[in-house]
């Protein structure tokens, strides 16, 4: 565990965690921030958001962990950006108290469940249900295994009061509001909206993979999104129509799906209601690079009901 004056505490073990936390726990509410590091100002917004929330008494804790059980075999794990000494120097600026960056021996001392052959140490992971099937979770099968999985794991050893989540990462929200209800784990789920580059584009670490063609074509995304939420006044199936118009005439983009839940990403009910909160969400392969964005609609009162089926 290392410390320096105006500097988070830097914990790599649940005894250098509790050791920091404890003194912290009587004097306010604990926020935790969780992150796979490689901070961007998108989780800036997270952090500042904490910082709000926990106050003056209270403490801010990130936790930077590039969590292997959520990245599939041919995903970028290996690659995925690593900088800690940049991650504490954001945390530090951004008033967090205590860093916790464990290895993976300490989050999964007996393996990690999908690479451990031995029988006689069964992990117990978090199966998290059919939403988990859905969208990013068909793409990416067994992703949000590992996230509810690593996150469960997270609020045991950090006992946050509250658990700071971006809104770029919807279906992992509800899912996480969903783990934190289904399972009675009695931590707060505040959300934070999207972060955004000034010509719109969702901030995200995997934007620096986009070359400067790309990262143009990647706008498709957030003018779908935009197209569908002025459309939503006439229905879900209006706002699909109207995003997909977008997605389809934009060059360089492979949509992987592009959808209109209900808020909740379940599916809507064939009598959408006046004012009804939605959500559109998108998936799309720009060059090698697969992005992901959403955003929140009020569906009109005139409707046809939207399949949101992935194409
Ligand atoms: O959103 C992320 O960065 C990760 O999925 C999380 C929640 C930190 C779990 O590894």
């Amino acid at each position: 565990m290392t410390a320096t004056a105006g500097a988070p505490v830097v914990a790599r073990t649940p005894a250098d965690l509790d050791a920091a936390l404890s003194p912290l726990r009587s004097s306010g509410t604990i926020v935790l921030v969780p992150t796979m590091g490689a901070l961007h100002d998108g989780h800036v917004a997270l952090l500042r958001r904490a910082r709000e929330l926990a106050g003056p008494d209270g403490a801010v804790v990130v936790s930077v962990f590039v969590n292997p059980l959520q990245f599939g075999p041919s995903e970028d794990f290996d690659r995925y950006p690593r900088d800690l000494d940049r991650d504490l120097a954001i945390c530090a600026r951004e008033g967090a108290a205590v860093v916790f960056a464990p290895d993976i021996a300490t989050m999964y001392p007996t393996g990690v469940p999908h690479e451990h052959a031995d029988p006689r140490h069964p992990a117990v992971t978090v199966a998290p249900g059919p939403i988990a099937e859905l969208l990013e979770g068909a793409a990416r099968p067994g992703h949000f295994h590992g996230v509810l999985t690593v996150v469960a794991k997270l609020f045991g050893l950090v006992r946050p009061d509250l658990a700071v989540f971006g809104e770029k990462d919807y279906q992992q929200l509800a899912l996480i509001r969903r783990l934190t209800e289904d399972l009675c784990l009695g931590v707060g789920i505040v959300a934070v909206p999207t972060d955004r580059d000034p010509d719109g584009l969702a901030r995200s670490s995997r934007n620096g993979y986009l070359s400067a063609t790309e990262r143009i074509s990647a706008l498709a995304l957030s003018r779908g999104l935009r197209a569908a939420e002025r459309a939503a006044v006439y229905g879900a199936a209006a706002a699909l129509a109207a995003g997909r118009e977008v997605l389809d005439a934009a060059d360089g983009v492979e949509v992987d799906y592009f959808v209109v839940l209900g808020a909740d990403l379940a599916p809507l009910p064939p009598d959408v209601a006046p004012a009804t909160p939605a959500r559109a969400l998108v998936a799309a392969r720009v060059g090698a690079t697969r992005l992901i964005d959403n955003a929140a609609l009020m569906l009109g009162p005139a409707d046809t009901p939207s399949e949101g089926s992935p194409r």
